[in-house]
């Protein structure tokens, strides 16, 4: 078990595999059986400040290499939320609440009630639509990334990371707008279309949704690679990992822990059983006496 174990911002984690935000972590019962089974940590499903109920369905499709989704960000809202971490946290391992918001208020208002539930870390989910300016993301703006960041960092005490969107121009420019998060997360998911050619329409309700699962796992590679590179940040990968070899790589290209999302789907809860015990072997074979031995391996 030692072989694994992981530190990312001062947070110890037992393996390098973390559930992502989104995925079966808006409960606290289901999060704690995670926990129990073999994840090091959970992300919980992003919340905001009040409940929304998300987009009417057709929310999810299967497409080539992954999942299409727009589920339109369903959750309970912060204020019912303190019960789902107090469950989480009874499995006795980090729980990263992970928050979403049109603005800096909004963000500081929600950290803080995370915080007061007793989230180990805060996780920002940096893709959500902007207040100002209607279609654009909040992480999309750096000077707004900046300042969420920078005023979050001002008003809590646990360690705060700034999730990432690939549907940017440049990356690089909102991780280096991100400065002040203690980890940078990435990536989200890739926005993207499928079409019904018997209804002749698009298949989502809300036409188009986020790409995830195997067909972005080199978009996310190669921005772990080369946001390492050029800031040497703490960084936690996801996107398209489904077996150990995946979680290898975005550790050797950076990642000091990963996230698993869409492959929960694939493989269920076992996943995580299934590609720690993969890591391991590898390690032992390859020779690796720890995972910070391994983290940007692969890097110039
Ligand atoms: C159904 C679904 C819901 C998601 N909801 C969220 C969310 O609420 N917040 C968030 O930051 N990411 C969300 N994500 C993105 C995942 O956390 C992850 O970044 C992305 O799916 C890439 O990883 P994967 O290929 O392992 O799934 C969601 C993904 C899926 C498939």
């Amino acid at each position: 078990m030692s072989l694994l174990k992981t530190e990312v911002a001062g947070i110890y984690f037992e393996n390098p595999l973390i559930l992502a935000s989104g995925i079966l972590d808006e409960n606290g019962y289901t999060m704690k059986k995670i926990l129990q089974e073999g994840a090091a940590g959970v992300v919980t499903k992003s919340i905001g400040t009040v409940e929304r109920t998300g987009y009417r369905p057709p929310i999810v499709a299967e497409v080539t290499g992954g999942l299409l989704n727009a589920v339109g960000l369903p959750n309970p809202g912060i204020d019912s939320f303190g019960e789902e971490i107090k469950v989480a946290l009874e499995a006795g391992k980090p729980v990263i609440g992970s928050i979403f918001g049109g603005g800096v208020q909004e963000f500081v208002d929600l950290a803080i009630k995370m915080e007061g539930y007793g989230a180990n870390a805060i996780e920002l989910n940096l893709s959500c639509p902007h207040v100002k300016g209607v279609g654009s993301e909040v992480g999309s703006d750096p000077a707004l990334v900046t300042d969420i960041v920078t005023e979050i960092k001002k008003r809590v005490k646990i360690p705060v990371f700034a999730k990432l969107s690939p549907n940017v121009t440049d990356m690089l420019e909102i991780a280096i707008a991100a400065e002040a998060a203690d980890a940078l997360v990435m990536i989200n998911t890739v926005r993207g279309l499928a079409i019904d050619v018997y209804a002749r329409k698009p298949v989502l309700s809300n036409t188009y949704g986020g790409l995830s699962g195997k067909a972005i796992k080199n978009i996310g590679l190669r921005y772990v690679y080369e946001v390492k590179m050029e800031t040497g940040k703490e960084i936690i990968g996801v996107g398209g990992i489904e077996n150990a070899e995946d979680a290898i790589e975005y550790i050797m290209a950076g990642s000091s822990a990963v996230q698993l999302g869409t492959v929960l789907y694939k493989k269920g809860r076992q996943a995580f059983a299934e590609i720690s015990s993969g890591i391991t072997q590898f390690m032992k074979s390859e020779g690796f006496g720890s995972i910070k031995e391994m983290v940007g391996a692969a890097l110039p």
